[in-house]
């Protein structure tokens, strides 16, 4: 009995020996993983945050059983379905952030590699897809009742869009959508009949035959109004009205593909001092695999080291040029998500090989955050890592309390749970970044108005009333953050803005505040819709609140 006791003690002293010694090495490297869900049914392809803090997930719809189930026993005719000419199975979910539990959706025709925005009035429309789902429009609105599901509609595009990037318009009626596999050119949703599809050449020049390496391009709306479109290796400045290239931009040095299926990842940078005549715009591409990687990978089963640069760029200078800087990781697949601080964290993907099936190598599994403002070789920090590879087919979403959102992970044709190199996963996990923290919890800012889902007009002075435990001392950022739609490592429509402060107030010696910010003066800098709001205290985001900016 005493020798059993004994035995016991000693056994929960080492277990909390080496939980504080756990402790310990996480904090030095910063950020933590939970696994929010073991199984949520279907490997999340893409992600996109909604406005009640619901999150769409979905895959395709032909390749076999998932593990969920469609709603009230439902089933559909799949007859493109290598497997199942009957599925009774879900290939999307919406996730409740809230009480982190999954419900399934019905889609009824192919998902597959696909594109969308949400509308400025909340509604995720979903573009395109493959085969029955190639030409399909889609949408969701959010609801608070489990009780909405997909729209499909027929014949919503001109051209089947697979792998195509969409971008959210500033006159938030539109979207544009571009490329996609075999497609050198664009499309509005809704559709335009004058145009109707508009030849975008550069999109030709940029496939690199047999590999392409142009598919997915990274699309980000400048401050002056033109679309940057970056494929491959390089980019350039569309006037979409115009149908116009305005600007070409050099090839990133090297000359190593960047895009799927090389697939690196890219953002625009926070946008600051948004008052200035000319407002400076700064794109950042990261990772990718050297020229070739696909064919080596796919023919010889030979996995290249992917590439471990960063490329930045001032894209309204006259005479834009890259700078290159090197990053902790190789990394191929890798997702870019941008931090309600300011930061960009590098997440998911591998060290070797390419995108496409069975082709990436070498899961990355520590995230680095860049630093934007700091000092060239002062800008990387490399986190804690996870435990679950996330290679071809992972996602990443910035939720509103600060957590990033990582699911996802299939290289395989169907789902292949057990005895592969990379399992499907359905595995469900939250990245939390080193400022979620609890010895930060006394400079967490917690924002008490304006209220969620207000509404916020362009060009105003936009009083934020906050409280903090310790006394402010240095200026606060107010920050807004677009929920972007995300697949295959890259975050459409993800766009931060700085506000500019007008004024700053102490209520009395409480610990509530007051900063007056001016919202972005025109649609051009930030598109319409909803956005998560936050005050950032010492580099420290609050938990971000919904405003409709219109
Ligand atoms: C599939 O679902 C079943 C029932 O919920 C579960 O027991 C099983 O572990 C799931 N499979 C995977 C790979 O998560």
């Amino acid at each position: 009995m005493a020798a059993r006791a004994t035995f016991i003690i000693y056994a929960l002293f080492l277990a909390s020996l080496q939980l504080l010694l756990t402790r310990h090495l996480s904090s030095a490297a910063g950020g933590s993983w939970n696994v929010l869900l073991p199984n949520v049914g279907i490997s999340a392809m893409h992600m996109q945050l909604l406005r009640n803090d619901r999150v769409v997930m979905f895959d395709r719809t032909n390749f076999g059983p998932s593990n969920i189930s469609l709603p009230n026993g439902n089933c559909r005719d799949n007859p493109n379905d290598a497997i199942s000419r009957t599925d009774c199975t879900a290939h999307s979910i919406e996730y409740d952030v809230a009480m982190n539990t999954v419900r399934p959706l019905t889609v009824q025709s192919n998902t597959w590699c696909s594109s969308g925005s949400v509308r400025p009035d909340g509604v995720l429309v979903q573009t395109g897809g493959d085969r029955d789902g190639e030409l399909k429009a889609r949408t969701f609105s959010p609801c608070n009742n489990d009780q909405c599901d997909w729209v499909e509609i027929d014949n919503g595009l001109w051209k089947r869009r697979w792998y195509s990037s969409n971008h959210l318009l500033p006159d938030g009626k539109q979207q544009i959508v571009i490329g996609g596999q075999g497609q050198f050119n664009y499309e509005f949703y809704p559709k335009t009949t004058n145009p109707n599809v508009v030849a975008l050449p550069f999109l030709a020049e940029t496939n690199d035959r047999g590999q392409e390496n142009n598919l997915y391009p990274y699309v980000f709306l400048n401050t002056d109004g033109n679309l940057f479109i970056f494929a491959n290796n390089r980019a350039i400045l569309l006037d979409y009205v115009k149908n116009t290239v305005v600007k070409t931009f050099p090839a990133i040095p090297g000359g190593d593909p960047r895009s799927y299926p090389s697939t690196g990842s890219a953002v625009l940078l926070p946008l600051k001092n948004l008052e200035a005549d000319q407002i400076e715009a700064e794109v950042l591409v990261c990772g990718g695999a050297p020229k070739g990687s696909y064919n080596l990978a796919f023919r010889r089963k030979t996995f290249v080291k992917a590439l471990d640069t960063c490329a930045r760029i001032k894209i309204n200078d006259a005479d834009p040029q890259w700078t290159v800087e090197t990053m902790p990781h190789a990394r191929v697949m890798g997702d870019m998500t941008l931090l309600p601080n300011g930061d960009v964290l590098i997440i998911n993907g591998g060290a070797s090989g390419s995108a496409a099936w069975e082709l990436g190598r070498e899961p990355v599994l520590a995230p680095d955050v860049y630093h934007p403002e700091n000092p060239v070789n002062t800008r990387f920090e490399t986190m804690n890592p996870s435990t679950i590879p996330r290679m071809y087919h992972s996602a990443a979403v910035l939720l509103r309390d600060g957590r990033v959102l990582v699911g996802g992970s299939n290289p395989h044709a169907f789902y292949v749970f057990t005895g592969a190199l990379f399992p499907t996963e359905l595995r469900l996990e939250a990245f939390s970044p080193a400022y979620l923290e609890p010895q930060f919890a006394t400079l967490r800012p917690r924002i008490q108005s304006p209220k969620s889902q207000s509404r916020i007009k362009y060009g105003m002075n936009l009083k934020v009333k906050f409280s903090v435990v310790r006394e402010v001392t240095g200026p606060v950022k107010v920050t807004m953050v677009f929920p972007s739609f995300t697949t295959h490592s890259f975050s459409m429509n993800q766009r931060l803005l700085v506000l500019d402060n007008v004024k700053f107030t102490r209520k009395g010696r409480s610990t509530t505040y007051e900063v007056q910010v001016r919202t972005p003066k025109s649609a051009i800098i930030a598109q319409p819709g909803y956005y998560m709001i936050f005050v950032v205290n010492q580099n420290i985001p609050s938990e971000g609140v919904w405003v409709r900016l219109q």
